[in-house]
């Protein structure tokens, strides 16, 4: 991965475009609400992110973030393939290393990461994920649509514990079994707050409930 490249805006919105079309071959309504809601969320949040750090570039933070899950256009468990490689070896194949890197490495904030806090993924999936990162140094782009990507559950934009919990609620786990990606999303939100000047939450206005 040696490129740096990405898609001009409009370039983007006709990609994400195609890519939520096929998504709409293989999904009920509900999933293609959320889809809209997760993906142009991201692109927003990690917009605003990086508006404010002042040294990441706005439209390449919202790019990365409208085209990390366009692996998703495919059903994953319906259709058997795994989004992230979908979605990293179509990238490549149009030329965007850049966001072909962000479908590979949103998924894992830690690249030296543990099976076990991956059990919906096929194992042939992750050792194809471990291959991938082995050389892959991760930068502010990398963990930037990371952290925001923790923040979305279905229609609402939720701080980290809340969607911990959620996650819980859905596959019936306990919450020390998510303790790998709750340190993970905690370690992204202090290197974001320091990056920002202070509490990344207010410029985003995420509410932590006690
Ligand atoms: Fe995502």
């Amino acid at each position: 991965m040696t490129d740096n490249l990405y898609p001009d805006l409009l370039t983007a919105k006709k990609i994400w475009e195609e890519g939520f079309n096929r998504r709409c071959l293989n999904t009920v309504f509900k999933a293609r609400e959320e889809y809209v809601f997760h993906t142009i969320g991201i692109a927003e949040m990690a917009r605003k992110i990086a508006l404010r750090t002042g040294y990441l570039n706005p439209e390449k933070a919202y790019v990365l973030g409208l085209l990390h899950d366009y692996g998703k256009k495919y059903d994953e468990r319906a259709e058997g393939i795994f989004h992230v490689r979908a979605g990293y070896e179509e990238m490549m194949n149009m030329g965007y290393s850049d966001v072909a890197r962000i479908c590979l490495t949103h998924s894992f904030p830690s690249p030296d990461f543990d099976d076990k806090d991956y059990t919906s993924y096929k194992p042939e999936w992750l050792t194809w994920a471990h291959d991938c990162l082995k050389d892959v140094v991760y930068d502010d782009y990398d963990r930037l649509i990371q952290f925001c990507d923790i923040h979305f559950e279905a229609l609402n934009i939720v701080s980290i514990d809340e969607r911990i919990k959620g996650i819980c609620r859905r596959y019936g786990l306990k919450i020390e079994q998510l303790k790998n990606l709750r340190d993970n999303a905690f370690r992204l939100k202090a290197y974001f707050d320091k990056k920002c000047g202070g509490d990344v939450y207010e410029l985003l206005n995420i509410s932590v409930v006690k």
